[in-house]
């Protein structure tokens, strides 16, 4: 077999065997920011709604904002995913502004940043109108009018017939609600629950659950589980309007990318940044949202899936692989990131499209995106102003690809300061993503993977 991995163990490698490196001796990770793991959200109000990878802990941001703006200031999220940077922002008082490409994400954020604004008691009356709801249509012989996304297509099917009358039943409940921040309440408590009770599952990327030794579900409590859900949602909601400082939050999220910014920020109008792009480990997010894209009616049909894949920071293996070759876009004398790509380049060459010229075009690729935006938080930051990005490394055929370093050397290129690059978290991999040799003596001593904070400043 000629291929060193397939896509799915590429990604799978990448995100899994997360041991965490001892940490010092009084147990703090000796780095003067807190594990920003996303593990450590979901036991948290609010955080606990969506799960997502690479999301980032709460208690991470809570320390940045707490060090990087002590004053009221404008906090954006440039890659916002789940809403983590936003939610801690409104909740110290701040301004939060977050971009997400990714819709079923922006619905996320934007539910729970209006859940400020929800009326407990109405939420509360519209779950005891799905209880009645439920418990009528169920003890009848009822035809749901709802019908499952038509462009929806998986290899084996999604739900079972038992389980997939259940969801057409809440479907057609949640269709009927009329008031906008309920109806995405309830479409939220679905979309973040509706993969358990498929026949998929997240290892960590979406596939079915008999690749992974799991058998397939033929029923499944699915009203409880969406029960469950709304009633920690209202409990959250509760807990979150409590801790609220004085006064309406302003927050706003923009489902569009970064990159696109223009028509919706002015120049140094940001106090602080606070984020973490993909990573350079070919992660799927839209892929792997496929299910809820489609069944919230975000997604229709694969075109819709491809616009996108063309948004998506950084790009994707499988769509730059096959080209000739993928040339930087941008100078940075001070790096030998341009060497070591052209070494990733020429190895394997046997391998075609899964040698090293596709993985140096996927690289290439995502680092013209950090240098493109490098460009805009120079433009958007005020003088003085930070930005906090989390990234995590990477291995491309054997090579380490310090993605911290060279975002660093590429934002020093368009006048941002680097003032220092944090490491509070460092994971391990199996073996087998190290086999490979490795000719670059700097790339010998790390085969590790881990997550870095690069903290730069607007001069
Ligand atoms: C590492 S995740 C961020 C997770 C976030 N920190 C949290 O705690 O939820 C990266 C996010 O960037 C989004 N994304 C990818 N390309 C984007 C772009 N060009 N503009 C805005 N968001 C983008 C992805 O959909 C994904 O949700």
């Amino acid at each position: 077999m000629a291929r060193a991995f397939t896509e799915e163990k590429w990604e799978q490698l990448s995100l899994i065997g997360e041991e965490k490196e001892p940490t010092t001796t009084d147990g703090s990770n000796g780095s003067a920011f807190s594990d920003p793991a996303f593990v450590g959200n979901k036991l948290l109000p609010v955080h606990r709604w969506v799960p997502w990878i690479a999301g980032f802990s709460s208690s991470f941001v809570r320390d940045a904002l707490d060090r990087h703006l002590p004053h009221k200031g404008t906090v954006l999220d440039t890659f916002a995913g789940v809403g983590t940077t936003l939610v801690e922002a409104i909740l110290l008082g701040h301004k939060a502004i977050g971009f997400e490409i990714n819709p079923y994400a922006a619905l996320a954020c934007r539910t729970k940043l209006n859940a400020c604004q929800i009326r407990v008691e109405a939420l509360r009356d519209m779950i005891e109108r799905l209880k009645v709801f439920w418990k009528d249509k169920v003890s009848i012989d009822y035809t749901p009018k709802s019908t499952p996304p038509n462009g929806f297509k998986t290899r084996a099917d999604f739900y079972s017939p038992k389980v997939l009358h259940k969801v057409l039943i809440i479907q057609d409940f949640i269709d009927a609600i009329k008031d906008t921040s309920l109806s995405d309440l309830f479409r939220l408590a679905f979309a973040s629950t509706m993969v358990r009770y498929s026949n998929y599952s997240y290892e960590p990327s979406l596939g079915r659950r008999v690749s992974a030794g799991r058998e397939e579900i033929d029923d499944f409590p699915v009203f409880q589980t969406i029960l469950d859900k709304l009633r920690e949602m209202e409990e959250d909601i509760v807990w979150l309007q409590a801790s609220l400082p004085q006064g309406t939050p302003s927050s706003q999220v923009i489902n569009d990318s970064f990159l696109r910014y223009e028509s919706h920020l002015s120049a140094s109008s940001v106090d602080l940044i606070i984020t973490s792009p993909p990573y350079l480990n070919n992660y799927h997010y839209n892929r792997n949202t496929r299910p809820q894209l489609y069944w919230l009616g975000y997604a229709n049909h694969p075109q819709d899936m491809r616009r996108l894949e063309y948004l998506n920071f950084g790009k994707f293996w499988q769509t730059v692989r096959e080209l000739k070759c993928v040339d930087l876009e941008f100078l940075a004398p001070q790096s030998d990131l341009a060497e070591r790509l052209s070494i990733l380049r020429a190895l394997n060459p046997d391998r075609g499209i899964y040698g090293g010229n596709g993985w140096a075009n996927y690289a290439a690729s995502y680092f013209n995106d950090c240098y493109r935006y490098a460009q805009r938080i120079q433009y958007v930051l005020r003088n003085g102003g930070t930005a906090l990005v989390v990234i995590g490394n990477s291995i491309l055929q054997g090579i380490s690809i310090p993605t911290d370093q060279y975002f660093g050397e590429i934002a020093a290129t368009v006048g941002l300061k680097v003032v220092e690059i944090h490491m509070p978290r460092t994971t391990r991999v199996g073996n087998s993503i190290i086999q490979s040799d490795v000719r670059v003596a700097k790339a010998q001593k790390s085969h590790r993977l881990y997550e870095a904070v690069v903290e730069l400043r607007r001069p």
